[in-house]
């Protein structure tokens, strides 16, 4: 195509008053369009940002008959005088706002169907929904905030790269077809045509080759790496995301925190221009699951869990004295000025926490005193006058002075709502960690612009698996255990810490590593925890273990999900938004259709036949 208006001078959102008075030529999508009886107006869109064209059919009549006839996401190319706009015009909301640009030629590139959906439109007005979004993706994409998310995601692999290659990391690509990963999640399975009735593993993670490229002598190790897991999706997990995969040689967990800490302060600063508040956080596992009933607490409000458990012991609400006499909990949170909560509201978080297996939800309300007199069950413990009447199914069960003490424990001040579970330790935190998220979210007390880092430490390693019936790693089985540990691995296995370590960022598992076994009779005496015999343990990973057996040196790394990453920085809901082409919760990708069926030509060359086939 020759074009006489054709040919770029600057991006449309580049446009600014110092450019005023100079000939532009642009190029770009129609965004808006608006008529305003005689002058045109375009907004012209192209990575750059926004600038508005104005067409007038007094000044240019055969610009204006074509702009006549533009449409959404026509692609146009544009050639005209930077004016600035009347003082009453400017637009402060669009950077190229104090200006437009007076069409003396204008081109039509290309037409576009009427879209599916519109650009121009947010992507969090209720009109836009997900499954259009997905399967008009390439249209998604051009809306303003996909952009930015993917530029960002751009920066920040970027940056990555550039801060561990100063670092003297070595970016090396690891197999994709490949054996069995142990992340613990199913795999996806490839047929393999060569060797019918064999299949490789899409990896789950990198993690066998990245320790044996420490037995290489690589020492520093990092990729940027597509992992695969087929397990139940959620806004922040899709079948295929990418790591920021990291091992390192002669380290201990000190310096490898260090290092991942100093990354991610890197990528706040330079990207984000944030600076974080160093050094961030630690806590043990234990001390996480106690305080927040989670492995990735939320930092960003408080709300702990509070141990009643003691308190309780002696209560005659038989609940709580046989759930501590069992060698269970009693737990409770405070909701702050959730006492006027109603039955209604109670019941709702009753059911919330049975789904999470807890069995009730007893509650107190600490009303704030009548003005006058006095019929509180409580003695004044709170603010000046404050003496807060206890409104609740089992206040019946404490005496007035119980009542005062545990309201004491509680720290609940009038207006607050106590609610309590007794169980098992792990059904209390499960169960009052999730109604502490929830009644953050309901009640607003989560600080929506912080960015709360955590080091969570000391994980045990293993957790016992009711479904299996026997000890499974918790990380994975080349975690190091701590050298107190090694005695307890076949009398008390629940008792073993392994050095293992997650980085947590407003609730959300950033990333997870650990310092790794490199002996192999240390790794043999791990896999016999596991219940796994000798023989399973060389089959599954004997290649592993015989490279350990070449001089490996002490390594451990990390890994960070990347997608979860950018969905934090970029303040989006789902990791959807910062990929690409994602996939839906069902794993399938509705731009393309897949998965889709293959032919049966295909499956019978890789010897396979589909269920359906067989009739
Ligand atoms: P882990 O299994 O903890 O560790 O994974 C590391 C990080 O990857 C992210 N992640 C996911 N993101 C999106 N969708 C998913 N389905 C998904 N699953 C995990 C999380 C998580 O913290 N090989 C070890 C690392 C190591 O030991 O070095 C591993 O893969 O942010
Ligand atoms: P009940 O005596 O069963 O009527 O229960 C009295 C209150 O205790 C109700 O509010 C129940 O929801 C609550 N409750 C029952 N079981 C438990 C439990 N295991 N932990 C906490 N509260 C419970």
């Amino acid at each position: 195509m020759t074009s006489e208006v054709f040919g770029r001078t600057t991006g449309c959102g580049e446009l600014r008053a110092k450019d005023v008075g100079h000939e532009v030529s642009l190029a770009g999508w129609v965004h808006r369009r608006r008529d305003h009886g005689g002058l045109i107006f375009i907004d012209l869109r192209d990575r750059s940002g926004l600038v508005q064209l104005v067409f007038n059919p007094a000044k240019n009549p055969e610009a204006h008959r074509v702009a006549d006839g533009l449409r959404s996401e026509f692609v146009v190319a544009a050639r005209g005088l930077v004016v600035a706009r009347d003082p009453a015009m400017v637009n402060p909301k669009l950077p190229t706002g104090e200006v437009e640009v007076m069409p003396s030629a204008v081109e039509v590139l290309n037409e576009s169907l009427t879209p599916p959906i519109y650009v121009a439109e947010a992507t969090d007005t209720p009109a836009v929904d997900e499954t259009t979004r997905l399967r008009y993706r390439y249209l998604d994409l051009r809306r303003p905030r996909m952009q930015r998310n993917l530029i960002l995601r751009h920066q920040v692999t970027m940056a990555v790269r550039n801060f561990l290659d100063g670092h003297g990391f070595v970016e090396i690509e690891t197999p994709m077809l490949t054996r069995s990963t142990p992340e613990g999640a199913r795999d996806y399975l490839v047929p393999s045509r060569v060797s019918p009735g064999r299949f490789y593993a899409l990896p789950q993670s990198p993690q066998l080759f990245k320790q044996m490229l420490m037995v290489s002598g690589f020492e520093r190790y990092f990729q940027i790496v597509r992992c695969f897991r087929d397990e139940d999706l959620r806004a922040d997990r899709q079948p295929e995301f990418t790591q920021i995969d990291v091992e390192m040689s002669f380290v201990k967990q000190e310096d490898v925190l260090r290092l991942m800490e100093d990354l991610v302060a890197e990528l706040y600063a330079k990207v984000l221009e944030k600076k974080l508040p160093r050094p961030f956080p630690r806590m043990t596992w234990r001390q996480a699951m106690a305080d927040y009933g989670s492995d990735k607490p939320d930092l960003r409000f408080g709300m702990k869990l509070i141990d009643l458990t003691e308190a309780v012991r002696e209560s005659g609400f038989r609940v709580f004295a046989e759930a501590a006499a069992g060698g269970g909990q009693v737990k409770a949170v405070v909701a702050p000025g959730a006492a006027s909560f109603s039955r209604k509201d109670i019941d709702g978080l009753t059911e919330f926490v049975k789904t999470y297996g807890a069995k009730g939800l007893a509650w107190m309300a600490f009303e704030a005193a009548p003005a006058a007199g006095q019929g509180a069950t409580a003695p004044a413990t709170g603010g000046p006058g404050a003496a807060p009447e206890v409104r609740s199914p089992i206040a019946k069960f404490f005496s007035p002075e119980a009542l005062a003490d545990l309201r004491i424990r509680l720290g609940a001040g009038p207006g607050d709502l106590a609610l309590f579970v007794a169980d098992k330790p792990a059904v209390v935190a499960a169960a009052l960690g999730a109604l502490r998220l929830e009644l953050g979210r309901r009640l607003n007390l989560i600080d929506r612009e912080a960015d709360r880092f955590l080091w969570v430490t000391d994980f045990p390693m293993f957790e016992y698996s009711q479904e299996e019936d026997r000890w499974v790693a918790m990380h994975h089985p080349f975690t190091s255990v701590r050298d107190e540990g090694l005695p307890l691995l076949k009398t008390d296995p629940g008792a073993v810490r392994a050095v293992a370590y997650d980085l947590v960022q407003n609730g959300i598992e950033l990333g997870g590593g650990s310092i790794r076994i490199h002996r192999r009779d240390v790794q043999e005496r791990v896999f016999d925890a596991l219940g796994l015999s000798p023989e399973e343990a060389r089959e599954k990973f004997g290649f592993l273990l015989e490279a350990f057996e070449y001089g490996t040196p002490p390594h451990g790394g990390i890994a960070f999900g990347l997608d979860r990453m950018i969905m934090l920085m970029a303040g989006a809901e789902t990791i959807r938004d910062v990929i690409a082409f994602p996939k839906t919760t069902s794993a399938s990708d509705l731009l393309t259709g897949a998965p889709s069926e293959v032919s049966g030509r295909q499956l019978s060359e890789l010897g396979l036949a589909a269920k359906g086939d067989q009739g």
